[in-house]
């Protein structure tokens, strides 16, 4: 999805409470998901879906969501399968960008991912979204490859990005060159992250 651009400057460094995602969660995440991903936002069965995979002996998702004086600011969910990682969705509310929030999530996810003993964890973030891409090149995510047209209706590409051994993930990684062509598709994707 394509980032809009923040209507104001930085705000002030995150005071939100970071929680799991609960059901009574999704109303309030669907009107954030509707408002940041417009082309593409997930249905209210989708997140029931993934919510159904959390908090049981073997889970495989995992929801998180940062509350600021009682209003849902942003939410990340994780997909964890074999050994392996994947952002499905991350999202902060306009009036947070720039707060630091949206790499509060990510830690989060990433924390968790540990858990889960992933090896490694993998996104895919439209071609066009160069502020999560700066944000996902600190954590030390590297481009490895394109999925063409992965992002429908708009046939968008995707940047697949991985990071390895995200329990080493420094907070501020280096930035690192371009990606090195295409991995598979083209696929329809789903993710957000
Ligand atoms: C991508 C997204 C999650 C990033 O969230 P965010 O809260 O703005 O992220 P952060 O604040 O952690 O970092 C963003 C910027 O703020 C800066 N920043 C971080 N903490 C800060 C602080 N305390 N004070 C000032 N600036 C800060 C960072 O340096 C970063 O700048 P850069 O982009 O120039 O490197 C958010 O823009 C978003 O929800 N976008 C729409 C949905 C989307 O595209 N999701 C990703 C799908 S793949």
């Amino acid at each position: 999805m394509t980032a809009p651009s923040a209507s104001s400057a930085p705000a002030q460094p995150s005071g939100a409470i970071l929680r799991e995602m609960r059901w009574w969660d999704i109303a309030p995440v669907l009107d954030l998901e509707h408002e940041l991903f417009p082309a593409d936002a997930w249905s209210k069965g989708m997140f029931w879906s993934e919510l159904a995979e959390t908090r049981h002996p073997r889970a495989t998702r995992y929801y998180v969501v940062a509350e600021l004086d009682g209003r849902l600011v942003g939410y990340a969910g994780l997909m964890a399968v074999a050994g392996e990682g994947d952002v499905q969705t991350i999202a902060v509310a306009r009036d947070q960008w720039g707060s630091g929030l949206g790499a509060r999530l990510l830690s989060d996810l990433l924390r968790q991912a540990t858990a889960f003993e992933c090896a490694d964890v993998l996104l895919e973030v439209r071609v066009d979204n160069t502020r999560a891409q700066r944000l996902y090149e600190r954590f030390g995510f590297e481009p490895v490859g394109i999925r063409r047209g992965y992002y429908q209706p708009g046939n968008v590409d995707a940047l697949v990005m991985r990071l390895t051994d995200p329990s080493a993930s420094p907070p501020h990684g280096p930035i690192d060159g371009p990606a090195e062509g295409p991995v598979q598709g083209p696929v329809q994707g789903t993710t957000h992250g």
